[in-house]
């Protein structure tokens, strides 16, 4: 396997990174991860977005995001990905120098690693169901940054498959913001919750995607801040994310969401998404020519 590490393309095994380096010995950078459809990057505008907001937040200079596409691109080709469905995986840290929480002088270079995976069709989740438990949230105030630093996302996800769960839900303040990898909506009545972008959540792309469908399907969406005690009485929950896209959570803290199976709005977004990437994938075949 070839990826990319600062400038160079190189099997796997030879990319090494530096002791000094500042994501190794302070989690000190950034990441993104992009669902590539048949060799097509989905939403990596908003990608792309978010690891400039990132990078900003983070006040680490020097990179020019838009050599992304590019370079995975080239990824694609060197690993025989570019007719398969894979993801992209890109990380930005700032850079090898002396242990020193001070930021090194702005002549240090930040280190970027760029990676294609192979995604194989049954990992994209299409008829899975999850169960969730919640979890306090012990993580930092800045979860709006798709921080490399994830040692709380880490414990908690432990602590969720050792339940003999998929995934934890966060709870902050008696509020549910998201899960320890995925955004998380909540049905009531027929309205499709989700909590506000805040400095407590990540803002997923899929999320922005699914407010997106549920709009041009007519759903109504209120982003309101969840509290714990009504998400025990959801008439539907579902997670999103990149790679998981759109999964139905059918039981939570072990007790079944509703009667247990996906609900009605769930799987008509779901469908919606399968069609929205089958969209995007004739346009980007050049079988129809509007943009999305
Ligand atoms: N995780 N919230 C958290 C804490 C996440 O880690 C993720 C994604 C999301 C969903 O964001 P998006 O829709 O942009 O993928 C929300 C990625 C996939 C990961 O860590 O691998």
């Amino acid at each position: 396997m070839i990826v990319y590490l600062n400038g160079k393309y190189l099997p796997r095994k030879e990319a090494a990174i530096s002791v000094d380096d500042r994501g190794f010995l302070f989690g000190d950078g950034i990441y993104e991860v992009v669902t590539v459809y048949q060799g097509h990057p989905f939403q990596m505008d908003a990608h792309l977005e978010r690891l400039q907001d990132g990078l900003r937040a983070l006040s680490i200079q020097g990179v020019d995001v838009d050599l992304f596409p590019e370079i995975g691109q080239r990824l694609l080709k060197e690993n025989h990905l570019t007719d398969s469905d894979s993801t992209w995986y890109m990380q930005v840290t700032r850079g090898i120098a002396p242990r020193n929480h001070a930021f090194p002088p702005d002549d240090v270079p930040p280190t970027i690693y760029m990676a294609a995976n192979s995604l194989h069709p049954n990992a994209r989740f299409a008829d899975k169901t999850i169960t969730a438990v919640l979890v306090p949230d012990v993580r930092w105030a800045r979860c709006d940054i798709k921080s490399i630093s994830l040692v709380a996302n880490v414990l908690v996800k432990q602590h969720a498959l050792d339940s003999g769960v998929q995934e934890a839900i966060f709870v902050r303040a008696g509020v549910v913001t998201e899960g320890t990898t995925s955004n998380l909506f909540a049905v009531f009545n027929g309205e499709v919750h989700t909590h506000p972008k805040t400095n407590y959540l990540l803002p997923g792309v899929t999320r922005d995607v699914v407010l997106t469908l549920c709009a041009e399907l007519g759903i109504p969406v209120r982003t309101i801040p969840i509290l714990e005690q009504d998400l025990l009485h959801a008439d539907e929950i579902f997670i999103t994310s990149t790679s998981i896209e759109i999964v139905p959570v059918v039981a939570l803290n072990h007790q079944p969401v509703a009667d247990g199976s996906p609900g009605a709005i769930t799987l008509k977004l779901k469908m919606a998404f399968q069609e929205m990437i089958a969209l995007f994938l004739k346009q980007q075949h050049g079988e129809i020519n509007s943009k999305s």
